[in-house]
């Protein structure tokens, strides 16, 4: 987050829909506002009917009357343009503003984020109602930033979007000639001969077997079209108020738009997490890391998550004691200056009247939640704004990318269990378990603040790319890449002369072919120069060195001791391939060897479940410990002074940190 445009204070409260209560209510809530500590919240995020009863009639004086109860009380607020719930009249009067399918039906009138991101009436209408209350707004005391809409995310397949996908190709393609090359259209007959033949890819015109490089472009075709949409009311926003941040929440962790595009464009990233309750601790880890990405390294908010059960889960687990602690601090330590939650109050119907709140239908304030919150409240009061922007410094990078996710999973073959997360959060998990800081790198970010890269899969080599990876290891940077890599072009067009592709002579090898296992089929790997043995799954390439070294071998199969991990040493570099799905034991081992010669330290050493993570600002250290566990755990500072910032001891050596417990310290 931009210094200029953040806060110094930590941002907690969340979602509050004060349209669905009457005054008392209201009264009642601000007052467990102050009890908890809670100083932000967001509103009025689905209020676009009662705000614009009908066409330019705005109703904003219910809003203000509670934004004058908010600034009274001393609370922050952003507030949100309500336009991911267009009123009823305007999709009667305007019917374009109502969505297509991808089945090809016309939808009606009823959900949320449900509309056109193309719609001209539903921008013109949009614009009308965030200037309206950017003009309203603007000097409210306790404004601190405007956040767009809600969650986008809807594909649509209408007539408008249709057309102007046409015009999209014609501008990044220029020619026939250029897209039919790019598309390959020459396979299965597909040649177009004129722009105006190209339809977007619906069931109207497939029956899933849809062609990757179309569907690769209606996804890049969506994801600007969305940012328009967005950029729509938040140039609106920003020219009112250009010192306050712009931004939208990212619907939890979204594939099917190109954030690394889209998060750009805003201020700051801004996202909803809801973690599953199967989910290791290690997964929203890795997803507040690959947030922090899109920034380039900035802290950035987490604008939701569930202070107790979600309603939509299949089973929806209450939070455990202390679990909304932990998952607080996780973001804080990860990147985030901010701990937001949905809902501040539970709905009293509708579809998420199950869903957690701050205040429960109870509207009791002796409740388990409201104690952990006054509690949480209490501490990131004290902590300030001890980390506010503080910035990761990690030596260890991963590649993650939005359009390298889609063409993995577009792919008919060669497995069904394609799954780039999965495989992310494989290659991720060593480091977070060994205690080791990690940034994650789009593809077109500088390579050369980073001693190790490591590029999970990275089957599209986009332009330049190829370059910059060499360059990389050239210089002595250290590279480990996997299966899947370097097999096709941002059209999803396969280069020749095996795989993989352009990384050939970095890695010093070539693929010939690439075995997939059953889901529950094993082989195993053998270590050169030892007798141990590893699980692998997934996918087995068979392949060949050239100049590179072999440290594993296949134990099993017909390809039963050819390479299965492999170095080649490459200008001042080095450069691991990795041609299988290896259990972690491997990983572990062989990360413990790369990042010692890289000289890579982790943040510090622990015994037990805890995460560790740092956060640096102006030649200060804050280091976050969360014990996950259920036993408790030490750390060990060696030699190096700390304080606490919650209890303001001097920390030195060895210290206990008890099971679910977490701490916080500044390095002296
Ligand atoms: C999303 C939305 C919220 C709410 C929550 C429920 O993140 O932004 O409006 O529906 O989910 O979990
Ligand atoms: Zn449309």
């Amino acid at each position: 987050m931009d210094k200029e445009l953040s806060r110094s204070f930590i941002l907690f409260g969340g979602d509050y829909n004060p349209d669905q209560w009457d005054d008392e209510t209201i009264d009642q809530d601000i007052a467990v506002f102050k009890k908890t500590r809670i100083n932000t919240v967001t509103l009025p995020v689905f209020s676009w009917a009662k705000l614009e009863p009908s066409e330019g009639v705005y109703e904003f004086e219910w809003l203000d009357h509670i934004l004058d109860k908010l600034d009274e009380a001393g609370l922050s607020y952003f507030l949100a343009t309500p336009t991911s719930a267009q009123p009823s009249w305007l999709s009667k009067k305007y019917p374009e503003v109502l969505p297509v399918d991808i089945a090809g039906r016309k939808r009606t009138h009823g959900m949320r984020v449900f509309f056109c991101i193309n719609s001209n009436k539903f921008r013109e209408r949009a614009a009308a109602i965030a200037t309206k209350m950017a003009e309203r707004y603007k000097d409210r005391p306790g404004l601190i930033g405007w956040h767009v809409a809600n969650e986008y995310g809807t594909y649509c397949y209408c007539d408008n979007c249709q057309n102007k996908f046409r015009s999209w190709l014609k501008n990044r393609y220029k020619t026939l000639d250029e897209l039919n090359t790019r598309w390959h259209t020459c396979f299965w007959g597909k040649t177009l001969y004129d722009f105006d033949e190209v339809m977007v890819p619906s069931e109207l015109n497939d029956d899933y077997r849809f062609n990757p490089a179309v569907q690769l472009d209606y996804m890049r075709f969506i994801t600007d079209s969305t940012i328009e949409c967005y950029e729509n009311e938040a140039r609106i926003l920003k020219a009112a108020t250009p010192k306050l941040p712009v931004f939208t929440n990212i619907s939890g962790f979204i594939k099917k738009l190109d954030q690394s595009k889209m998060v750009p464009c805003m201020d700051t990233a801004g996202w909803d997490n809801y973690p599953w309750p199967t989910d290791e601790r290690s997964f929203p880890a890795m997803k507040h890391d690959i947030m922090r990405a899109l920034k380039g390294g900035e802290s950035y908010y987490v604008m939701e998550q569930s202070p107790n059960q979600q309603n939509w889960q299949p089973y929806n687990k209450l939070k455990r004691p202390g679990e909304v602690r932990r998952l607080a601090y996780q973001g804080l330590a990860h990147g985030s200056d901010s701990s937001l939650y949905f809902q501040m109050r539970q709905s009293v119907a509708g579809q998420e009247k199950f869903h957690g709140a701050v205040i429960s239908h109870s509207g009791r304030t002796d409740t388990r939640i409201i104690r952990e919150f006054t509690e949480l409240g209490k501490e990131l009061e004290k902590l300030g704004d001890s980390f506010i922007c503080g910035k990761a410094n990690s030596d260890i990078g991963i590649m993650f990318d939005w359009n390298n996710w889609w063409a993995l999973e577009l792919c008919s073959g060669p497995t069904k269990d394609m799954d780039y997360l999965r495989e992310v959060h494989n290659f991720y998990k060593t480091f977070y378990y060994g205690n080791y800081s990690v940034d994650f790198i789009i593809q077109e970010t500088d390579l050369s603040k980073y001693k190790v890269i490591v590029a999970p899969m990275l089957y599209m080599m986009k332009e330049g790319v190829a370059e910059k990876i060499k360059n990389f290891v050239e210089n002595g940077g250290t590279l480990v890449a996997t299966y899947m890599t370097g097999y096709a072009d941002e059209n999803d067009r396969c280069i020749f002369g095996a795989y993989p592709g352009p990384l050939r002579d970095v890695f010093g090898i070539w693929v010939e072919e690439t075995d997939a296992l059953f889901a529950d089929e094993v082989n195993h790997i053998h270590e050169n120069g030892s007798d141990r043995t590893f699980e692998c799954r997934f996918l087995c390439d068979l392949l060949h060195t050239t100049t590179a070294e072999v440290k594993a071998v296949y134990e099993d199969d017909f390809y039963k001791g050819m390479p299965a991990v492999t170095v080649n040493s490459y200008g001042k570099g080095k450069a691991y391939y990795i041609a299988t799905a290896v259990e972690r034991a491997y990983l572990d081992k062989l990360y413990c060897e790369i990042l010692k010669e890289s000289e890579v330290s982790p943040v510090m050493d622990t015994q037990g479940e805890i995460e560790v993570t740092a956060r640096n600002r102006d030649g200060e250290r804050i280091v976050f410990f969360i014990n996950h566990g259920k036993e408790d755990g030490a750390i060990d500072t060696r030699g190096d002074k700390y304080q606490s910032l919650l209890t303001d001891e001097i920390i030195e050596g060895t210290r206990k940190i008890p099971a679910g417990d977490v701490m916080v310290l500044k390095k002296l």
